[in-house]
């Protein structure tokens, strides 16, 4: 409990106290719901030579302020389509989305680009971290884009964000130079950079051994108790069993929707030595 609440105000320095406020989605009112996330009857087919493959069907879904979401399902049942009607990354065919109050469908390329910067943080199975790159400078990346801090505080922050997720003594390394958990880890920093209030992961542990998937884990539940909403895309059936809400998808459906209890979060260990780098500053 003091650990998290340690952990709590730790973030809150990094992030400082305007991020909950982000008017961008709290300002919004979607006329919809209050969800975060609204999907509305959302379809997406593919072109594929002369014939049009369904792969969403008719998703309608919601996701709350704070709410951690395991997607699950078959490989090729739609999932990462699905995060991508959310992130404005492909648009629907036909249906709605709407997240934290904006209305994606028809937004323009460039304004959907900005919203993203400053709403989404996403993270990948395969990290994703630009090689030439420190990761120091990978996590710089997204606030050079949002230019939403100034030129001279990204690199602080960056460093900040490292030393949260455990790698204040990596930050100036490649990312070959450092191992897959060590890389996602950086990727998670990445994605807090412009400190959206939604996380979206796609398999974030699908390339990483238990132990260290279960790190990661760990972090992504610190993230959400601190209040951040997060929707995690895995295969773990383990890591699926801790998500306080499982949504599966199945050939472009929703074909479960559930609620579980699962053990209330707890400060993760693992961050215990980022804590200290980071309190000490
Ligand atoms: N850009 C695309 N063009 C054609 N087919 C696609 C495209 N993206 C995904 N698909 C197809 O859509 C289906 C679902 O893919 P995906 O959403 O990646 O599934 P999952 O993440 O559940 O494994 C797959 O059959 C895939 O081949
Ligand atoms: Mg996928």
């Amino acid at each position: 409990m003091c650990q998290y609440l340690h952990l709590t105000d730790i973030i809150a320095t990094v992030f400082g106290k305007k991020a909950a406020a982000t008017a961008l989605i709290s300002a919004g009112n979607n006329g919809v719901s209050g969800a975060l996330i609204h999907l509305d009857s959302v379809s997406k087919s593919f072109k594929v030579g002369a014939a049009m493959v369904p792969v969403l069907n008719q998703i309608s879904l919601q996701v709350q302020r704070g709410e951690f979401v395991a997607v699950v399902g078959p490989s090729g049942n739609g999932k990462s389509t699905l995060l991508n009607m959310v992130t404005g990354i492909d648009a629907p065919s036909s249906g709605t989305v709407h997240v934290g109050g904006h209305c994606l469908n028809g937004m323009s390329e460039n304004d959907l680009a900005a919203w993203r910067g400053a709403t989404v943080g996403i993270i990948f199975q395969f990290f994703q971290m630009l090689p030439a790159l420190t990761l120091l400078q990978n996590v710089v990346l997204p606030m050079d884009f949002s230019a939403a801090l100034p030129a001279r505080q990204r690199r602080e922050r960056a460093a900040h964000l490292l030393a949260l997720v455990g790698l204040a003594d990596q930050a100036h390394k490649l990312p070959n130079m450092v191992s897959g958990g060590q890389q996602q880890r950086a990727a998670i920093a990445r994605a807090l950079a412009n400190d959206p209030p939604l996380l979206l992961a796609d398999e974030p542990t699908g390339n990483l051994d238990s132990k260290t998937a279960a790190e990661i884990f760990e972090l992504f539940c610190a993230l959400v108790e601190q209040g951040k909403t997060m929707v995690m895309v895995t295969h773990d059936k383990e890591l699926a069993r801790r998500i306080p809400r499982v949504v599966e998808i199945v050939n472009g459906q929703v074909s479960g929707d559930w609620a579980q209890p699962v053990e209330r979060y707890a400060a993760p260990p693992a961050l215990q030595p980022a804590l200290s780098s980071v309190s000490a500053h």
